[in-house]
């Protein structure tokens, strides 16, 4: 397979239509971005291209919403931030892709700035479909996957649009990323401990097994620690919790036996009555029927912290718990900071990845540092694993 195509800074833009997909999916509640960062580290680039004069076309998508037009997942909120910080005009588009979309966009000058509301309004999106990126594809003159953190996808905006444009190339955030990766997977040094949260263990069990055979320590943290639970017989009261996964942990173990990786599942939690509450600090054998877990407990903290200083290279996706209530932050904030405090200290290899994970650490008040944050979750995982992303495949 060949080098990824770049996109060659001195290349000659002005008035090309450039199809940039970006991943602008970023926290929302009730119409107010909670969390910015992704949109943030976009936009010296989207700058770029006013600057060099090109029409900019811009694509993402936001949560999961199927395609159907929910109003909630609209980037209406997004479209107002980029109106607010672009100096140039900025558009939103919220038709259907027909014959008459390229008209529609003829309007576009030199400079400004088309954003597409919520692509993943369209089913066909989802589904890679053809027509419907030829659809994409036609409206603009060159192509930018700007988006890694969506690469892992095969969807129309990221894969099938690359066959339907003259060029395609990746864009300097995507850039970013695999270099910072690439450089840890070369660089990586023993002992490396892998740190997963979250809570599906289904969308995420590829991606273990193959971890497993590449890490010295695998930490579950986060709602995905439930299912450990229930697999060693404690009671979760109303905890979250998948299917049943207890198969699936039975082989996690056995493959760990067998590549001498070792497992660490939380020995107490932060329990509540509901998400917005306080916290009871519990062991596991303490958790009654209308409790919930929301955060790892002390002595889990101690113990983890005790890992990542022993440790010299640390791959953390996922938090802890629900950092969105204070009460329940200690966890995702403590492996935060120990991992920044090492990092600075002794350059242990750090590198974090995911949604969640970004919006936690920038809730931090302290300064923090890491080899690398990554906006990516699902695809920074699949690329440690060593998979062919389908969104970067296309681009070599
Ligand atoms: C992410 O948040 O990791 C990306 O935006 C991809 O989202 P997805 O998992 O819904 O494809």
């Amino acid at each position: 397979m060949g080098e990824i195509n770049f996109f060659p800074e001195d290349l000659e833009i002005k008035d090309l239509k450039i199809i940039l997909r970006l991943d602008l999916n970023v926290p929302i509640k009730n119409k107010i971005i909670t969390d910015d960062t992704r949109i943030t580290l976009c936009l010296p680039f989207i700058n770029r291209l006013i600057e060099k004069e090109a029409k900019i076309i811009i694509i993402s998508h936001l949560g999961r919403p199927k395609g159907i037009n929910i109003p909630e997942l609209s980037l209406i909120p997004i479209y107002k931030y980029l109106k607010d910080v672009l100096k140039t005009n900025v558009y939103f588009f919220r038709g259907s892709f027909d014959n008459e979309t390229n008209e529609k966009f003829s309007h576009l000058k030199r400079g400004e700035v088309i954003l597409i509301e919520n692509i993943r309004f369209f089913k066909e999106e989802t589904d890679d479909d053809q027509d419907f990126a030829k659809k994409l594809g036609s409206l603009g003159d060159i192509y930018i996957n700007d988006a890694f953190s969506c690469s892992h996808r095969k969807q129309a905006s990221i894969h099938n649009i690359t066959k339907f444009i003259k060029k395609s190339y990746a864009g300097p955030l995507l850039k970013k990323e695999i270099t910072a990766i690439n450089f840890v997977i070369k660089n990586k040094k023993e002992p490396v401990t892998c740190i997963i949260g979250g809570s599906k263990i289904s969308t995420k069990i590829n991606v273990i097994f193959s971890l497993i055979k590449k890490v010295n320590n695998l930490i579950i943290v986060g709602a995905m620690a439930n299912n450990f639970f229930v697999y060693k017989n404690f009671k979760i009261g109303k905890s979250l919790i998948e299917g049943d996964t207890n198969k699936i942990i039975k082989d996690i173990y056995k493959k760990a036996e067998l590549n001498n990786c070792e497992i660490f599942i939380p020995e107490d939690c932060m329990v509540g009555t509901d998400f917005d509450g306080n916290g009871k600090n519990k062991n596991l054998d303490e958790i009654l029927d209308n409790e919930i877990i929301l955060d790892i407990g002390c002595n889990t903290i101690k113990n983890i912290q005790k890992k990542i200083s022993e440790s010299n290279t640390v791959l953390w996706n996922g938090p802890a718990g629900y950092f969105e209530n204070k009460n329940f932050s200690r966890g995702t904030t403590s492996i935060a900071e120990n991992i920044s405090k090492y990092t600075i200290e002794r350059s242990l290899i750090s590198v974090l990845g995911g949604g969640d994970t970004l919006a936690a650490v920038n809730k931090i008040n302290n300064k923090l540092s890491f080899s690398h944050l990554s906006t990516a979750g699902g695809a920074f995982l699949e690329y440690l694993e060593g998979k062919d992303l389908p969104g970067i495949s296309v681009l070599k």
